[in-house]
């Protein structure tokens, strides 16, 4: 498809470069980074990562159960070579193509993002990945597109929680197309420089840092460029509960529990509650896109 082949899996950083890096970022405030992503760099300088045990460890995939330890116990089960993205709708080159065809024609790089989940909790993931806008690019997204639609892998023999109708399988998510191009919108492949490990949606699964949690797909099997608002997974379960857009708003409550405050993984049970910041901290970078929208209308 036209990938450049310059970058492969193995460009990954390893964990002691990437222990290092950030530390002289810490000193140099972002120093080999530019613009946006510069700015956002520094502005997490401040978070501390949680451990790997943490982020891999305390999970929601619910194809391996709904506990938050069953994806760490069941993910394992899950082939993740090879695989591959079936790109259609309106593109230029559909095509199923391989993950490697994918990688070899991306930049990946390391982003420390803070993970905020709908139920209050959060976490701060380094993960490895390319914005997904890159991917785009190759496939040719025609003019008539105006959102993306994301597909989890259905595998009833390799996913034990997908017996359970819980949620309509296979699970779907979907973004706005400026949403999807947006530069800190990426397709994630690791974690710490390591491989993703399956319960955190090997081998590549979507991060969209200023929404909520589980708009965050895992384990993609399938993109398709649409001009309609796509059916997500969670809205579909409770319209009420859970709309299209999931931004992080600390003025717009859940309906059953409030989203002002939320409780920091790792910080000990007694540690006190953080307050939940507009755009999950990513106000100055994204608000623009919600320009003229009421966002509780639009939650
Ligand atoms: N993707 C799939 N396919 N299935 C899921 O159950 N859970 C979502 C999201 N992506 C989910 C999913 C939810 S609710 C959250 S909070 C995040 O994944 C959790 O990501 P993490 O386990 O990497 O922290």
């Amino acid at each position: 498809m036209g990938f450049k082949p310059d970058l492969t899996r193995r460009d990954v950083t390893p964990k002691a470069m990437f222990l290092n890096r950030r530390q002289i970022m810490a000193g140099a405030a972002g120093l080999s980074l530019t613009g946006l992503i510069g700015r956002q760099a520094r502005a997490q300088d401040a978070l501390e990562p949680n451990s790997m045990e943490e982020i891999a460890g305390y999970n929601n995939f619910y194809e391996f159960g709904t506990g938050k330890e069953d994806p760490a116990k069941y993910a394992h089960m899950l082939t993740t070579s090879p695989w591959s993205i079936e790109v259609g709708g309106m593109v230029d080159k559909p095509g199923n193509y391989s993950l490697d065809d994918i990688l070899s024609g991306v930049d990946i790089e390391e982003r420390i993002y803070r993970f905020r989940c709908v139920e209050a909790w959060s976490m701060v993931i380094p993960w490895n990945g390319f914005e997904l806008n890159q991917l785009l690019d190759q496939v040719g997204v025609q003019s008539r597109a105006k959102y993306v639609a994301f597909e989890t892998a259905y595998r009833p023999d390799e996913m034990p929680g997908v017996r359970f109708p819980v949620v309509e399988w296979p699970y779907v998510e979907g973004l706005r197309l400026d949403e999807a191009m947006h530069p800190l919108t990426i397709m994630a492949t690791g974690i710490y420089g390591e491989t993703i490990p399956n319960q955190n949606g090997a081998p590549i699964r979507l991060v969209v840092p200023w929404k909520y949690g589980f708009k965050s797909i895992k384990s993609i099997v399938k993109i398709t460029l649409t001009d309609q608002e796509p059916p997500t997974t969670w809205n579909k379960a409770n319209p009420r509960e859970y709309g299209f857009y999931s931004n992080v708003n600390p003025n717009v409550d859940h309906p059953r529990w409030s989203q002002a405050t939320e409780r920091v993984i790792g910080g000990g049970i007694f540690a006190a509650r953080k307050e939940t910041q507009m755009f999950n901290g990513y106000e100055e970078q994204v608000a623009s896109l919600y320009d003229g929208m009421d966002l509780s209308e639009n939650f």
